[in-house]
């Protein structure tokens, strides 16, 4: 229930029937949450500059083609999919090997899952953004400041972080490269799956050279790139208009929360806005979820449940970001999300554990009693018996718990309600549908729609 047709004072006539309370007290629900935002630093959102057309049309052609992987059978897309809102509504996804989109996507013969749940790629060009993956592992902002597991190899000449993260998908074995052995969709071996995993500036050149073997590609990459000679061409300039697109198609931030931000009172009905209330104050979500776009970009443990396949040396677990830093303190800790969209990009966690809104909320709120009695049958069969639902797990885990959500928050179903309806203010309705932002055909001639 909105009430964007009332004036102030209509507002304040809202209230009285929500809380049958006078007019005055009513004022000051407003009064009061400006309050609390002010404490907590709310701004206005800046949304960054907006790339090239030119340059957002090479990166939509780049994004959308599966020729960037080596067996030319998947692309960004299919991980990050405008018909799933930017995400894939899987737990965990699959990649190389894989058939079909989104909830109906099947492994192939042999093939893992990987590891984590695909994010959402909207609004990743806000200059806010400093840190990408749920173990922060590329972070830094332009120009040159960036750290990645490509270490020398990463060339210069990367706009941002959202540019820097893009050169990573077509250097993993399981979601884009393929294993050596494979062969493509044409039957030709995989040229790219043979290189080593640590030869990044390998990788990359060989992309470039399937790329610029196609006009259609030269031409694109000319346009976008009018003083850059061809054969200075290199996978960063590849990079650099796949973050162009996502920036150009996937910047939504007309909110009902930034309209409120920005002064409109009658954006938020009263229940997001006791919501909000909650979130600022009580339920102590902005202490993590912070900043216009409500997350601190750091690191925590929160006591999800662990499913899917795990990740490197600490499979069939996933110790998060301690597998990057190799510190204990960081065990089980992901980035905390972004909730702009949140609603729309479920399910949800790094690992997709939950698969209602309602259910990660609940989860955070007590995240102890939520961890021991974690119902798998939310999951899809083949993923349910990948829970770690062992006492040894479960006590590592919450002996790493993050204080901020240790103590259990006792909150009454209407309040929960009011949260949830807080969080979708952070939608933008236009984000609902994104298939005007999907390509008729792409330059390799490879499939578009599945
Ligand atoms: C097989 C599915 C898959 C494919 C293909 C894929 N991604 Fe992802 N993407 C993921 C998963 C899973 C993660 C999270 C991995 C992690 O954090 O360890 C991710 C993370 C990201 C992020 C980081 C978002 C954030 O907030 O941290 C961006 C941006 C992104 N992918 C863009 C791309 C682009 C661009 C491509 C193509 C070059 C691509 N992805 C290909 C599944 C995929
Ligand atoms: C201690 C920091 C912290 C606090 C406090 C916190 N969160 Fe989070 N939140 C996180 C982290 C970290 C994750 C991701 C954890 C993971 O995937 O393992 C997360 C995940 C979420 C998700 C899932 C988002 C997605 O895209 O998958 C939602 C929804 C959420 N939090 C809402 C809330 C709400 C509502 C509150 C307040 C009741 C809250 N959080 C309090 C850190 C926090």
């Amino acid at each position: 229930m909105r009430s964007q047709t009332f004036a102030v004072a209509g507002i304040a006539f809202g209230m009285v029937l929500m809380f049958g309370c006078g007019g005055e007290e009513s004022a000051t629900t407003d009064q009061q949450l400006h309050r609390m935002m002010a404490a907590a630093g709310v701004a206005p959102i800046d949304p960054g500059p907006m790339p090239t057309a030119a340059k957002i049309a090479l990166g939509q052609a780049l994004m959308f083609d599966k020729i960037l992987s080596g067996n030319r059978d998947i692309s960004c897309a299919t991980c990050h999919h405008p018909w799933m809102h930017t995400g894939d509504n899987l737990s965990v996804s699959i990649g190389t090997g894989g058939q079909g989109l989104g909830p109906m996507r099947q492994r192939g013969n042999g093939r893992p899952f990987i590891p984590r749940n695909a994010p959402d790629v909207f609004n990743r060009g806000v200059p806010e953004w400093r840190t990408m993956f749920w173990d922060l592992r590329v972070s830094g902002t332009a120009p040159g400041g960036f750290v990645t597991p490509a270490g020398d190899q990463l060339p210069v000449g990367l706009d941002n972080v959202l540019a820097a993260q893009a050169m990573f998908p077509v250097t993993s074995q399981d979601e884009m490269r393929g294993k050596p052995g494979d062969h493509d969709v044409f039957d030709q071996p995989n040229e790219i799956a043979l290189l080593d995993a640590t030869d990044f500036t390998g990788i990359w050149s060989a992309l470039m050279q399937r790329l610029l073997a196609l006009p259609e590609y030269v031409t694109l990459f000319t346009a976008a790139y009018p003083d850059v000679p061809t054969a200075a061409l290199g996978f960063q300039h590849a990079a650099n208009a796949i973050a162009a697109f996502e920036i150009g198609a996937f910047t939504y931030l007309d909110t009902p929360w930034d309209r409120y931000v920005a002064g409109d009172m009658s954006a938020l009905s009263n229940e997001a806005k006791r919501g909000a209330m909650l979130f600022f104050g009580e339920a102590g979500c902005a202490t993590c979820h912070s900043g216009a776009l409500f997350t601190d970009q750091k690191a925590h443990d929160i006591g999800v449940p662990q499913v899917g396949p795990g990740k490197g040396t600490s499979a069939p677990q996933d110790f998060g970001r301690q597998l990057i830093s190799g510190n204990n303190a960081d065990l089980y800790t992901f980035r905390t999300p972004s909730l702009r969209n949140v609603t729309l990009t479920g399910p949800w966690m790094h690992d997709g554990a939950f698969t209602t809104l309602r259910a990660a909320v609940v989860h955070v709120l007590d995240p102890s009693t939520s961890l021991r009695h974690y119902d798998v049958r939310q999951l899809t069969p083949d993923l349910q018996s990948t829970f770690q639902g062992s006492e040894t797990v479960i006590n590592a885990i919450l002996a790493n718990l993050d204080t901020d959500v240790a103590t259990p928050r006792q909150l009454s179903n209407s309040e929960i309600d009011a949260l949830l309806s807080f969080l979708e203010s952070l939608a933008d309705p236009a984000a609902a549908d994104l298939s005007g932002t999907l390509p008729s055909a792409v330059p390799s001639g490879l499939p578009v729609f599945d």
